[in-house]
């Protein structure tokens, strides 16, 4: 058994899970079905949960107190309103309060006979028809949504808008160019070495779409193919305006998966894992449909397509906390801890799930693998810009004209893609502010949208890339409301060791 601390890294909880067989996940899986059942606090049955997996009471009252979606109060129905940027952006920040009103229960309470619950959460990926929320498993949106959440109208979601710019789709081949997923994956088997894959990908320069946009191929190099490496897939997408990951993993989860399977297969690891944010119950359904269907086609498990390689992918399920999405916190999460950073160093490359060298990677930066290494990575480097290479999902918020999500080059100027993709604003109304890249990206003026759509180039003008969610604001809310809304954001969001982070 591998040893769980070190001298700078001892983690008491983490040691003792080690030691009871790593309930990791399943913890957290059996405190959301614990928490499903009742309205009362965690302390009522969190330790129950904890005994039954050999663990101390405060194993289990630490994820249940400190993750959202646990710490919640549940009716027998639960509802999740929207509080995030692009509903507050399109309904003025006024419809949390009316839900309430017309619910008759307030957020983050149930109602006495346990009827009816609401949680204020922070983004379900409806940002291009906000304000939502989801009513359990269905999805509400648009200016109706109490008559929606009241019964007086039917549940309306609409698909997201989808576009390419780019005359040939990457991310979106799968989708628009009807490109089946596991070719690349069951040709790179027969005739294909990892060594190749890694090659490729580091010919395509292609960076990480998660916000750090670090080299994917120093990552996988960094692990260094060690025995029992993990690749974990990030799609927890806490970016608020960002449903980009959402709308690969519902729309073309295969693809996902198969950019998986090849990182796995480049890295020497034997275990995928996609951590799926519980805000996307859709894409949670359409994922595990999606490994169930590899297994049956034989893209996965022991001796996958009569040859040496093993692969076993499994899908696992967020839990709320925009912090969770960060990797150590996200590795901390499937460990059954809190979603609480770690210091860095040690790299999760060099040690991180259960101590295993752990290469997190995002969804979109994933889902790129496959096109890469069937086209070669030198074509993908032809694309984009020298430095930052190959294309994006941008995902415009529902103020525009024509919200939804684009792929585009990297590079294509702001300014073309909101007058001319996204249509400029609804209603001629005037842009006030351009939020890019999530709570950690910036704001740029109506005035300085002449930028490309780089990190080079929005990191120049105090803004970011991030996950390229792009949410408009007009206005329907003043400057200082936008700048409490963001910063109230980071003061409930932040796990409290901004540090490592
Ligand atoms: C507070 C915080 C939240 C984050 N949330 C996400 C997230 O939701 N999804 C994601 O892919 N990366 C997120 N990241 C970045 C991850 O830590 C990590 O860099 C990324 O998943 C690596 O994948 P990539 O190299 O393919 O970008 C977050 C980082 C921070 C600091
Ligand atoms: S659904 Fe509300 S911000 Fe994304």
């Amino acid at each position: 058994m591998a040893l769980v601390h070190s001298a700078h890294s001892f983690d008491a909880f983490r040691a003792l899970a080690d030691r009871h067989g790593r309930p990791g996940e399943r913890l957290v899986e059996s405190l959301a079905e614990a928490r499903a059942t009742t309205g009362d606090g965690p302390e009522s049955w969190a330790p129950a949960v904890a005994a039954r997996a050999g663990l101390p009471a405060a194993a289990a009252l630490g994820p249940a107190g400190y993750y959202a979606d646990l710490a919640a109060p549940h009716g027998n129905r639960h509802v999740r309103v929207c509080a995030a940027t692009a509903c507050f952006a399109a309904a003025g920040g006024g419809h949390l309060a009316e839900v309430e009103r017309e619910l008759g229960v307030a957020a983050h309470t149930a109602s006495p006979q346990g009827e009816v619950s609401l949680q204020a959460v922070r983004c379900v990926g409806y940002c291009y028809a906000g304000p939502a929320a989801l009513d359990g498993t269905t999805p509400c949106t648009g200016a109706s949504l109490t008559a929606q959440l009241t019964g007086r109208e039917a549940p309306r979601a609409p698909v997201i808008p989808v576009a390419d710019d780019t005359g040939d789709p990457v991310l979106l081949s799968g989708l628009l160019s009807g490109e089946s997923a596991w070719r690349v994956w069951s040709r790179t088997l027969s005739s294909g070495t990892p060594e190749e894959v890694h090659r490729e990908v580091a010919a395509s320069g292609l960076r990480g779409r998660g916000g750090a946009g670090f080299r994917v191929a120093a990552k996988w190099e960094a692990a260094g193919r060690a025995p029992g490496t993990v690749v974990v897939a990030n799609g927890d997408e806490g970016d608020p305006g960002s449903y980009a990951d959402r709308l690969l993993m519902e729309a073309d989860p295969g693809h996902v998966l198969e950019g998986l399977a090849l990182a796995c297969f480049a890295c020497g690891a034997r275990q995928g894992t996609v951590l799926v944010r519980s805000e996307y119950p859709a894409a949670l359904a359409r994922m595990r449909e999606a490994v169930r269907q590899a297994y049956a086609e034989g893209h996965l498990g022991p001796s996958v397509h009569g040859t040496a390689t093993s692969l076993d992918i499994h899908i696992a399920e967020g839990a709320g906390s925009y912090v969770a999405g960060e990797e150590t916190a996200l590795i901390a999460g499937l460990e059954g801890g809190r979603g609480c950073a770690r210091p860095r160093p040690p790299y999760p490359t060099e040690r991180g799930l259960w101590n295993a060298p752990t290469v997190v990677n995002n969804v979109e930066t994933l889902a790129a693998v496959p096109w890469i290494v069937e086209h070669g990575g030198r074509s993908y480097a032809r694309r984009g810009t020298p430095d930052e290479t190959g294309t994006k999902l941008v995902c415009l918020s529902e103020r525009f004209v024509r919200p939804g999500c684009y792929e585009v080059e990297l590079g294509t100027p702001v300014r073309r893609i909101v007058t001319e993709l996204g249509g400029g604003l609804k209603d001629g109304a005037e842009l006030m502010a351009l939020q890019v890249g999530g709570p950690l990206g910036g704001f740029l003026a109506p005035d300085a949208l002449d930028v490309p759509l780089s990190e080079a180039g929005l990191s120049g003008r105090g803004a970011a890339l991030g996950h390229a969610g792009l949410v408009a604001f007009d206005e329907r809310v003043t400057p200082e409301e936008v700048l409490r809304h963001v910063w109230e954001f980071a003061a409930a969001e932040s796990c409290g060791a901004c540090s490592p982070c």
